[in-house]
C-alpha cells in the first residue's frame, strides 16, 4: 500500500520527510516528490504550495507517476466552529470549494459542474482512522465535518460568516477541496486533516503566523499515528 501525503507548505511537511526512511526525491513541475517508508508504510510526500491549482497539479501528478492508494492532505486552518480552537483538530468528512461560484446560471453556491456536486465526500474508512488518531494523538479538541477550500486567506468576520452561512463548514482552507475533486476524478480514495492555526477572523492575520508551526505539528502527530495503524 502506497499513501500519498501533501501539505501545502514546507511547515506541513519537512518533518515528515525528514522522517523518511531511504527517500527517493523526484521533481516535476517544480513539486519535489519524496518517496520511501515512514514507519515501516510505503509514502510519497510533496508540498504543493499555497492554494487550489497548486494542489490540483500536485495530486494529479502524484497519482500519475506513485499510483497512491490513498492521498490525505495535512496541515493547517482556520477555524469556523466554536468547538475548535488554536491547537484544536479538524477532519473532514466532506470537502466543499467555497470560492466556486456559478448561481448567476442558476447552480447552488460551491457546485462544481462536471462532478455535479457541492460537497465531495471524503473516504469513510480514512476519515474515521483520521479522527480515531487525533483522538489518540493529544489533549486537544476533534470535530468531523465539512472542510471549505477556497483560492482565500479568510481574516474577517464577514468572509468567516458568509462561509458557515453558506455551507456549515468547520474549518477554512486553501487546497483540501481541490485534493478532494482531484482524487475524486480518479477514484482515488482522500481524506483531510487540519489542526487549527487561526480563527478565520480579524486576528488571523496576526495569529497564523505565530501558531501556523504548532499547529502544522498537531497535524503531522496524528498523520505518524495513523501511519502506526496502518502498518
Ligand atoms: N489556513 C490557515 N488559516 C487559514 C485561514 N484563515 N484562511 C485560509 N486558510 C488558512
Amino acid at each position: 500500500m502506497t499513501v500519498g501525503i501533501i501539505g501545502a507548505m514546507e511547515i506541513e511537511v519537512e518533518d515528515l520527510k525528514s522522517l523518511m526512511d531511504n527517500a527517493q526525491i523526484t521533481e516535476i513541475s517544480t513539486v519535489k516528490f519524496y518517496c520511501g517508508k515512514i514507519k515501516g508504510v510505503e509514502c510519497v510526500v510533496a508540498k504543493a504550495g499555497v492554494g487550489k491549482v497548486n494542489a490540483a497539479v500536485c495530486t494529479q501528478t502524484m497519482i500519475l507517476k506513485y499510483f497512491p492508494d490513498v492521498i490525505i492532505n495535512v496541515g493547517v486552518a482556520g477555524s469556523l466552529s466554536q468547538n475548535l480552537k488554536t491547537g484544536d483538530v479538524a477532519v473532514a468528512q466532506r470537502v466543499v470549494e467555497h470560492d466556486m461560484n456559478t448561481t448567476p446560471l442558476g447552480d447552488e453556491a460551491g457546485f462544481i459542474t462536471g462532478l455535479d456536486t457541492v460537497y465531495i465526500d471524503c473516504d469513510g474508512n480514512i476519515s474515521d482512522k483520521l479522527y480515531n488518531a487525533a483522538v489518540r494523538a493529544g489533549d486537544f479538541n476533534v470535530e468531523k465535518g465539512v472542510i471549505a477550500s477556497g483560492d482565500q486567506f479568510i481574516a474577517s468576520q464577514e468572509q468567516r460568516d458568509e462561509i458557515i452561512g453558506k455551507f456549515g463548514a468547520i474549518a477554512a482552507e486553501m487546497e483540501g477541496a481541490s485534493i478532494g475533486h482531484v482524487c475524486s476524478m480518479a477514484g482515488v480514495p482522500f481524506g483531510v486533516i487540519r489542526a487549527i492555526s487561526d480563527g478565520a477572523d480579524g486576528d488571523s492575520s496576526m495569529d497564523f503566523p505565530m501558531f501556523a508551526k504548532m499547529a502544522a505539528d498537531i497535524s503531522v502527530k496524528i498523520i505518524l499515528d495513523l501511519l502506526e495503524d496502518l502498518k
